[in-house]
């Protein structure tokens, strides 16, 4: 197992878990993933910048919430960085680092993917 904080939290799914088509992610927008139920599922979301796919643990380094009010809704109004829609921070796509708001010096905590023939896998 790995010590990435992804994998350490209660209903982490296995590395090379599919999430299924990239297709099915739309370009420039997000999609989350649950795994587990109530106060311990495990939840994540991709975003996606054409063949490029970037994954987060959906837990604000603020308070430790989920960054989103709506389902699969990360990204700011002008399409160009994550947002957390409870205190408005913002974040860089590619590496989840804190660019405004209340996260200052801290980051979204990565989860790896991967592509397989069209398919989302993690780890
Ligand atoms: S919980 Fe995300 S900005 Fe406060």
């Amino acid at each position: 197992m790995s010590g990435a904080v992804w994998a350490q939290r209660p209903n982490a799914p296995a590395p090379g878990t599919n999430l299924g088509r990239l297709d099915d992610i739309p370009d420039g927008g997000g999609k989350e993933f649950v795994f587990g139920q109530g106060v311990n599922a495990w939840r994540m979301f991709v975003v996606r910048k054409g063949a490029s796919l970037y994954g987060y643990l959906n837990l604000c380094p603020h308070y430790s919430m989920p960054l989103n009010h709506q389902p699969d809704i990360f990204m700011s109004r002008d399409g160009t960085r994550i947002m957390c829609r409870q205190h408005l921070a913002l974040f860089r796509v590619e590496d989840g680092t804190c660019l405004d708001g209340a996260c200052d010096g801290r980051a979204l905590d990565p989860v790896p993917l991967r592509l397989e023939h069209g398919q989302v896998v993690i780890g």
